[in-house]
């Protein structure tokens, strides 16, 4: 099986189909991956992890100089493009630092720095992560900068900050699958230059720990906080690479687009001008946040475990603790046995003060444009594979925290009627094995659930406090997975970075399907670019993607079996399942 082509998929494969987040489990999948590289050593310094550049033309080296000392990127010939990799945006997460809220840089450097190559991946678990070898470090706080060549200090660019999904648990900028060449190469195709960046954030317990203590402290959404301090840093430090700290647009999937909802409700919705615009491919702040009195007991056993129990300051001897005693409790090598809530936002009083769905609908979010979709069939990746009867259904629900009344109501509004139910093209009942008579069903609900009430609810809100909103709907089969995961999650991904190619991918998506499918990557990619230079995706003067308003709730639906390759349809479907979700469980 190739994991490779669809972070959905390998969720279903390792089991980790139910929540938004729950701590990936290795399954045997992964020995189809190469042995990973031996580990990184104790935190391994900066020094080491960025080898001086490789002796090249001296005059194409960019240069940055920014408020403390000058960084030398890399210049691609190929895209003719500048690339600064592996720049430090924080002062490394270790030491006292771990599991607490980042610290911003604060040192001076004389000699120039070299930034030629990616950093080191945060410290994950899963699939997307160990593809690549697991190039893991705690010290992960970097950023990738990616500008066409030619632009200096002071050119203002707009800027488009990508942060990298895996469900919390796994993966990093420096994943080939978000190489951002192409889409920066559209942008200039279109005429509208912009300048790309990527960043790495804490995953797993590293970046989403949390218990009574570490509230004391300020120390919850410790993940999220790093990726606001990226956007501070870029806010403070953009200008120097040509880019405008005014003109930034958040931009992410999956757990990447999660983690963007909650900084558009982030301190209720002060954004302090860190961005403008927003994009949320498959993601939204809608979830069931915990705070620390759910999380205190997984805490407690993490620190009895580790031998930090009986002390007076258990969090401090965490942090004193080598990386990998913890590490082999993530990893599952020395397990806890105690389950900790799933990873999302929890409500510490500070970053978050309440339920996403509520804040959304007191008007507590960032007032920025907001560009946001779904694909046809995000269920498929999150409905449990495997459910045959009615019982095993309201057990699933019952695992997911539903009580007796909301799974009765759920089994009526998601029949177990093959008709209604996701994959919507695909007639009668999948294969039993492996995916269960009633997977139509669970794939229905977990659709909703995990996705398409949250966009809902996030461009109806916006669309309410009158900002433009631009909503999708993606529907393409690509090649390489089984037709009953219909358009599933995650696939759109190839197609807005324009990755025509599959680098990174085991299977290419686009190989031995027709050329409308190239087409529809050079469409989206360029809708992308121009949303992010400009915050609309139009292309030319005749539009085609409607602005999405409350008396016109319109989405564009892609589709490669379209002449258009698009068209227009009205925000309605699944009604009472969306309503039902959004009134009684999302409170
Ligand atoms: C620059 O260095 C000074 C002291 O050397 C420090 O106070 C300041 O925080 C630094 N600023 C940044 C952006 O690193
Ligand atoms: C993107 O991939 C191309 C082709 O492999 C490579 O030349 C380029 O360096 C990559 N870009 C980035 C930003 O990594
Ligand atoms: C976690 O465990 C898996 C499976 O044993 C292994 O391949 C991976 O390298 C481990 N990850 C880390 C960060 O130690
Ligand atoms: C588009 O058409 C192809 C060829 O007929 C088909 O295999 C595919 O399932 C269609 N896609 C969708 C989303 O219906």
């Amino acid at each position: 099986m190739q994991l490779r082509t669809l972070e959905g998929l390998a969720l279903l494969l390792t089991g980790l189909s139910t929540s938004e987040a729950t701590p990936f489990r290795p399954g045997a999948s992964d020995l189809l991956v190469p042995p990973p590289p031996p580990p990184p050593g104790p935190v391994p310094g900066r020094e080491d992890s960025h080898p001086p550049p490789q002796p090249r033309e001296e005059a194409k080296t960019p240069v940055a100089h920014v408020a403390n000392g000058t960084y030398l990127g890399l210049w691609n010939e190929k895209y003719d493009q500048d690339f600064f990799l592996g720049v430090p945006y924080a002062k490394p997460p270790v030491g006292d630092l771990r599991f607490a809220a980042p610290e911003p840089l604060d040192e001076a450097f004389e000699e120039p720095r070299p930034a030629t190559e990616y950093g080191w991946m945060c410290i994950g678990y899963g699939s997307d992560t160990s593809a690549l070898g697991n190039p893991v470090s705690e010290d992960c706080l970097t950023l990738n900068i990616v500008r066409p060549a030619g632009y200096k200090a002071g050119d203002d660019l707009p800027v488009g900050v990508w942060v990298h999904g895996g469900s919390y648990v796994n993966g990093g900028s420096r994943d080939p699958r978000y190489n951002l060449s192409y889409i920066v190469d559209q942008s200039v195709e279109i005429r509208k230059p912009m300048i790309a960046v990527s960043i790495n954030y804490r995953l797993s317990y590293w970046g989403f720990l949390f218990s009574e203590e570490m509230q004391q402290e300020g120390a919850g959404n410790v993940a999220f906080k790093d990726q606001r301090l990226a956007l501070q840093w870029i806010s403070d430090n953009i200008a120097a690479f040509g880019g405008s700290p005014d003109k930034v647009t958040i931009w992410g999937e999956s757990a990447g687009a999660r983690s963007l909802g909650m900084q558009l409700i982030a301190y209720d919705g002060q954004h302090n001008g860190l961005f403008r615009g927003a994009v949320l491919q498959s993601g939204s702040p809608v979830a069931v946040f915990k705070g620390a009195a759910e999380w205190q007991p997984y805490f407690d056993a993490l620190s009895a475990k580790t031998g930090c129990g009986d002390v007076g300051d258990r969090l401090g001897c965490l942090r004193q603790l080598p990386w990998q005693t913890l590490n082999d409790v993530f990893n599952n090598t020395n397990p806890l046995g105690v389950a900790s809530p799933i990873f999302t936002a929890v409500i510490d009083g500070d970053f978050m003060t309440d339920q996403g769905a509520n804040l959304l609908k007191q008007g507590k979010f960032a007032k920025v444009a907001l560009l946001t979709g779904n694909n046809f069939d995000e269920g498929t990746a999150y409905g449990r594979q495997g459910i045959n009867t009615d019982a095993e259904f309201q057990a699933w629900l019952s695992s997911l925290g539903l009580n007796t009344q909301q799974i009765s109501d759920i089994e009526a509004i998601y029949p177990d009627n093959p008709l209604l139910g996701i994959p919507a093209f695909l007639i009668g009942r999948p294969p039993t094995v492996p995916y269960g008579a009633q997977f139509k069903r669970a794939a229905a609900f977990a659709g909703d659930y995990q996705q398409h009430a949250g966009r809902r609810l996030l461009a109806e809100s916006y669309a309410a406090a009158g900002l433009p909103v631009f909503s999708y709907l993606w529907n393409v089969h690509v090649n390489g997975l089984p037709i009953v995961f219909g358009a599933t999650h995650f696939q759109e991904v190839a197609f807005v970075f324009n990755n025509v190619n599959g680098d990174g991918y085991a299977i290419n998506p686009f190989a031995t399907k027709p050329e409308s499918f190239v087409e529809l990557a050079d469409l989206m990619s360029k809708m992308w670019a121009a949303f992010i230079h400009s915050g609309s995706p139009e292309l030319n003067k005749c539009k085609v993607w409607p602005q999405y308003t409350l008396e016109k709730p319109n989405n564009i639906v892609f589709d490669v079996n379209r002449t258009a390759l698009h068209y227009v349809e009205k925000d309605d479907y699944r009604e009472e399942g969306i309503s039902y979700l959004l009134n009684n469980i999302f409170v």
